[in-house]
């Protein structure tokens, strides 16, 4: 059984991913821990308790940092929709979460876990403030999978920017200094090809489970916005190919190592995020 550790903003496509991880068959996740990015941190708890409980897991949930590090936080509501998960009026989770902060749980479970996969589906913060704190747990971690940037290709908030990196590059910037062995998956990953096409949405509808049914409609939101910011037909799921990649690093048929930084002075990558629709 291998162990993963997941760090996520909860809103749609965060939710799919989760659903990967929980419903493997050879992973046991040890620890989901939230931080705000999607929606804002208590929402993004919720959402990855609901998430779990549709799952039939009970893996804990710890909320941690509900702002960037020194930004003002700035959330992607708008693309996922106000409660992360397409305004469908989901009911309330039946499980609370823990009342251990997610940094103090990043570094516990990473060092009762040595090998353990640490998988971020969201802003940095909560995994800098970790390795910041505790350095000695990057060596713990065999893998760092992380759903963030755009290389060679236009970012989602700016022209250069990836929203995870956007929202906390501060964070970013410590995280890829941190010395973990991260597995960069960026934008350019994340797009054409790899959305769900409406005749693949059909065919996942086409399940007709629970499961099948929420990653589909807690999506709804997602695709029209999918297609009216960045005019790609189709549902994009960044999280959820960044997850793949955790649990089968065999479907990377190409990668390449490199030296990293993340600007954080330039105001030319920080442009105003462009809403296309209200
Ligand atoms: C990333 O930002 C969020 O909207 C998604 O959940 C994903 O983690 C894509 O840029
Ligand atoms: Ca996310």
């Amino acid at each position: 059984m291998r162990s993963f550790i997941i760090d996520t903003d909860t809103a749609s496509d965060d939710a799919v991913a989760l659903i990967m991880a929980l419903r493997a068959p050879d992973v046991e996740v040890k620890a989901i821990t939230t931080v705000a990015g999607n929606v804002p941190l208590e929402q993004c708890t919720i959402n990855a308790l609901y998430t779990s409980e549709l799952c039939g897991s009970d893996v804990p949930v710890y909320p941690g940092a509900d702002r960037p590090l020194i930004r003002i936080m700035e959330y992607g509501d708008w693309f996922h929709g106000r409660d992360g998960l397409g305004e469908m009026n989901y009911p309330p989770p039946k499980r609370a979460a823990q009342s251990e902060h997610a940094v103090d749980a990043l570094i516990r479970v990473i060092r009762e876990n040595p090998g353990i996969v640490l998988v971020t589906l969201g802003p940095l913060t909560n995994v800098a403030m970790a390795v910041s704190k505790a350095p000695d747990i990057v060596k713990n971690v065999s893998r760092c999978v992380l759903m963030g940037g755009a290389a060679n290709t236009i970012g989602n908030v700016t022209p250069a920017a990836e929203f995870n990196i956007w929202v906390d590059p501060e964070a970013a910037r410590i995280v890829f200094h941190s010395g973990l062995p991260i597995e960069m998956v960026g934008w350019e990953l994340c797009r054409f090809d790899a959305n769900l096409s409406l005749d693949e949405i059909a065919m996942v509808r086409g399940f007709e489970t629970d499961l099948a049914e929420f990653a589909m409609d807690c999506n709804r939101r997602a695709l029209e916005a999918n297609l009216n910011q960045s005019g790609d037909p189709g549902l994009g799921l960044p999280d959820p190919v960044t997850m793949a990649i955790a649990l089968d690093p065999t479907i990377c048929t190409r990668k390449s190592t490199h030296h990293v930084d993340i600007e954080t002075n330039s105001d030319l990558t920080r442009v105003p995020m462009v809403r296309p629709f209200s």
